[in-house]
């Protein structure tokens, strides 16, 4: 078995996000950046992750919870001071260290696990992942022999004019035989422009140790991007919304404009379904397979059955269940209700808090008064039952099944199945009103 554990550096206090939460819970697509980078590292086959906190480090602690190790530097030295840190956090050091950043949220598990693979086959004592940019910017560059093998990196702002026009640069993850970086860790000196330790120079270490060190180049460069700033921030959630909306498409979903779909990282959506413009699907929500999702559709964190239509502009918020072919129609706002199989709330209705069952059918403008000020009350409509449009249902209230009510209704009370609930006033006609009431009508009617 190829072992190995990998060490997350979040330590970084993310000045340039001029922000007062930590830089790696500032979230894309749903989801915070340092997620993105538990995950991949995970899918990899990480056994163990440990995570270097610093900046709001309970904060990023109680965001990620328990599952994993954390390891806090309460004074940011440098990448490699962060690494020495995280060591004693491994009860057991695992044969191999993947190190990666917080805060690169584009790298997948794929190419993660590429990288270990190269790792492992070449028997090295380190593999960095490098990418080759067209021009090398604020990276670190990677050095290399007459040979062509890696024998060190070096900071952009360290760097001769010459090593500034290199174009390999390191993206700042690496795969380390634990015994080996444990040889010359402790041995780094903070010689360089901003007196820290940096991990880079472990490389040159090994090489001069002799040490096998090799370079795997990833072959999406764009993968390696890291977010240091709201513009960047935006800059990869586009990036990110692509590949989202890339794979949902190429899991047979359609979309007519994909470049106005906002899916986020955790939902997930059966074949067949349509996407129309402006659709938002937040958080754990689901969507079964054949539905058509109307333009301006808003879905967080609830569950649609297959064969539903939403929309357009439906609203549906955190527990809304839909069963199979249920209609949400324009300007519809669900919470927390549960709809059965083939009911129907075409227009212009809130429902909170609501069981309605299998083929009900719910009036234009009907609404659950869910909320008397100080508690949330239940609506129940049970199976069959028909709600006359502009229905008010004052809960907590039942309408059995088959009823129906009437339209215009306030229903305060519960209703027995089979029955009709009319509960307005009575109308009542004034012949001639307008005739006593209007002069210029009295006089017409004189002629
Ligand atoms: C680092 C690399 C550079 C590489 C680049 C890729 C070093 C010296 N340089 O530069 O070669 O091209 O990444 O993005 O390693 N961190 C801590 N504790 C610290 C310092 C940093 O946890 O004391 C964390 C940061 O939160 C961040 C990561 O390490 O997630 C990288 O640190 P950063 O200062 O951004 O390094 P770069 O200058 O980008
Ligand atoms: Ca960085």
């Amino acid at each position: 078995m190829n072992d190995f554990a990998a060490v997350i550096l979040a330590a970084g206090k993310g000045t340039r996000m001029k922000s007062a939460l930590p830089k790696v819970l500032h979230q894309i697509a749903g989801q915070s950046l340092v997620q993105y980078a538990v995950d991949a590292a995970k899918g990899a086959g990480a056994g163990r992750i440990c995570l270097v906190v610093g900046h709001g480090a309970e904060q990023v602690q109680e965001a990620m919870g328990e599952e994993y190790l954390y390891a806090v530097q309460e004074q940011q030295l440098g990448t490699g001071h962060a690494l020495q840190t995280a060591l004693p956090a491994f009860s057991q050091l695992p044969a191999a260290l993947l190190v990666l950043c917080g805060d690169t949220p584009l790298l997948t598990a794929e190419t993660l696990s590429a990288l270990a693979q190269q790792f492992f086959a070449e028997q090295a004592d380190c593999t960095v992942m490098s990418a080759v940019l067209p021009d090398g910017g604020n990276y670190g560059r990677i050095l290399r022999d007459e040979k062509g093998g890696v024998c060190g990196i070096i900071e952009a702002r360290d760097s001769t004019p010459e090593q500034l026009a290199i174009r390999e640069i390191n993206s700042g993850v690496y795969c380390f035989r634990t015994e080996v970086l444990l040889q010359v860790i402790g041995d780094l000196r903070p010689n360089n422009d901003q007196g820290e330790l940096y991990l880079t120079d472990v490389l040159a270490s090994l090489h001069r140790l002799g040490r096998k060190v090799t370079a795997f180049v990833c072959p999406d460069a764009n993968e390696i991007l890291g977010v240091n700033d709201r513009a960047q921030l935006a800059e990869l959630t586009a990036l990110m919304r692509k590949r989202i909306n890339r794979r949902w498409m190429l899991e047979g979903v359609t979309m007519i404009d994909p470049e106005t779909v906002y899916i986020d990282a955790k939902v997930e959506i059966g074949p067949d379904t349509i996407l129309e413009p402006q659709v938002y699907l937040h958080g754990n929500t689901v969507i079964g397979s054949g539905c058509k999702v109307g333009p301006g559709v808003k879905v967080v964190d609830s569950q649609v059955g297959d064969q539903c239509i939403l929309g357009p502009f439906t609203y549906l918020r955190p527990g809304t269940v839909l069963a199979e072919k249920v209609k949400a129609g324009h300007f519809v706002e669900i919470k927390k209700s549960r709809i059965g199989k083939g009911s129907k709330v075409p227009h212009l209705s809130y429902i909170g808090d609501t069981i309605i069952g299998e083929g009900v059918n719910i009036g234009c403008g009907t609404i659950t008064c869910n909320y008397d000020g100080v508690h949330k009350h239940t609506t129940v409509i049970e199976d069959q039952a028909f709600i006359g449009s502009n229905t008010n249902l004052v809960p907590p209230v039942t309408v059995g099944k088959r009823s129906t009510v009437a339209a215009g209704s306030t229903i305060t009370e519960d209703v027995p199945a089979d029955s009709l609930a009319i509960a307005r006033g009575h109308q009542r006609n004034i012949e001639g009103w307008t005739l006593e009431r209007d002069p210029r009508f009295a006089k017409k009617e004189e002629k």
